[in-house]
């Protein structure tokens, strides 16, 4: 199996690594695309090092190195312009989120996949997690009604990781809707089977994160790097729930921008309309740390609710009209709560050709990066937003 990778990065390598790469070993990347060669090298496993062909383009690449399969992993902008090239192949495709980072890339790769053959897994591992999809299956069987409600939050204990690593460059990712919201407002639409259809949001912008602190700090020489929690030291000694205590930018730094120039919001909330006539409320908060952590859902009916916790790795089943609930405890320890390997496997069907449907195509990934800018755009502009839907407006 001839796979070659565009933007071997850490998020990809990791991916093929560590879920692909057990699942079927016969998984070889033979070719890439990565200005860094030597880092993107560097990432991989030593059977694959020696023998990896790195190629000036994507074009060069498919014209020569007889691959059998596509992996897209590099930074936010660069997907889209990547996954239109690809689209012109027959190849399957396993594509990085946020599938477009503007409207016009949006718009740009809606075109570049009609009639397209490629057969795209976006990497949406959250809609596919078996929390998820036991919640829906629940759903579908009725246990709650009609499903009326629904409410997402997010408080990811990592979220500093957006001002003090390449996700602080706006340009690149556009905010944390696009960046982050894509994934839950894309699980949330696939839980109601219905696609949002219209917006209010609200971002907190500067609030927390961005600051005054000299554009290019590092905590190494940083006056203040004994007392500041984001330090190295002071994350190592008190544990304070985010992992990464090496050398970094500071998230306080000038360079994250403004509200004015644009930056990543400190937190975001969006009130949600699905087209099915359900409604529902997300929140995202980026300072949340340690005991704090919450990811998951809410979905209630005149019957019944639904709630799970990836963090806790339980669901829960509440009847409204009968003196029961049901608590359930998930398995744990895999990558992005088990969806990782959901999406790995059905990507590697398609290369097989034992599978011939991606469960998380790209039409999911374009109508998230819609919602997501709908989202993004009532937040500047204070008012209610009607979402694009794929397929509706010609393109
Ligand atoms: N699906 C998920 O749950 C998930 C999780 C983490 C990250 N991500 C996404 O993965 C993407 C990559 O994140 P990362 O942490 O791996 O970043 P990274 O910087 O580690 O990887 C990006 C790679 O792209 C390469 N690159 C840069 N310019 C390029 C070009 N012009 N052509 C080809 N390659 C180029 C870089 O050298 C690097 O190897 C981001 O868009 C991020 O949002 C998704």
């Amino acid at each position: 199996m001839r796979i070659g990778v565009v933007g071997h990065g850490g998020r990809v390598s990791s991916v093929i690594n560590h879920t692909m790469r057990p699942l079927d070993p016969a998984l070889r990347v033979v070719a890439m695309v990565d200005p860094d060669e030597a880092g993107a090298r560097a990432r991989l496993p030593e059977q694959d090092r020696e023998g990896v062909v790195f190629y000036p383009t994507l074009d060069e690449m498919v014209g020569k190195a007889k691959l059998d399969a596509l992996v897209i992993g590099t930074r936010c902008d660069l997907h889209t312009p990547y996954a239109i090239e690809a689209a012109k192949y027959d190849l399957p495709l396993f594509l990085e989120k946020p599938v477009a980072n503007s409207l016009e890339q949006a718009t740009a790769l809606e075109a570049a996949f009609e009639g397209s053959r490629c057969p795209v897994v976006v990497s949406f591992p959250l809609r596919v997690s078996p929390l998820c999809t036991f919640t829906r299956a629940r759903i579908a069987a009725g246990a709650i009604g009609r499903p009326e409600h629904i409410l997402g939050v997010n408080y990811v204990t990592y979220g500093v990781t957006y001002f003090e690593c390449f996700y602080r460059n706006f340009a690149v990712t556009q905010g944390l809707f696009l960046q982050k919201a894509t994934h839950d407002l894309d699980y949330m639409s696939y839980l109601l089977d219905a696609p949002i259809v219209r917006v209010a949001a609200m971002g907190l912008y500067g609030r927390v994160f961005g600051g005054d602190r000299p554009a290019g700090l590092t905590c190494v020489q940083c006056d203040r790097a004994r007392t500041c929690p984001e330090s190295p030291g002071y994350r190592h000694a008190h544990q304070n729930g985010y992992w990464e205590d090496g050398d970094h930018l500071c998230p306080f730094g000038e360079d994250i921008g403004t509200p004015e120039t644009g930056m990543n919001e400190d937190a975001s909330s969006a009130l949600l309309q699905f087209a099915n006539g359900a409604q529902g409320v997300y929140t995202q908060v980026f300072f949340a740390r340690r005991d704090a952590a919450q990811r998951g859902a809410t979905i209630t009916g005149y019957d019944g609710t639904l709630s799970f916790d990836w963090y806790r790795n339980t669901a829960r089943y509440v009847r409204h009209h009968q003196p029961f609930t049901d608590d359930t405890t998930a398995g744990e320890g895999m990558g992005h709560f088990g969806g990782d390997h959901v999406l790995a496997q059905n990507f590697l069907g398609l290369i097989r050709g034992e599978e011939t449907t991606s469960i998380t195509p790209i039409e999911a990934g374009i109508q998230s990066a819609y919602t997501c800018l709908a989202a993004k755009a009532s937040a500047e502009q204070g008012c209610f937003m009607d979402v694009r839907q794929v397929g509706a407006t010609p393109v």
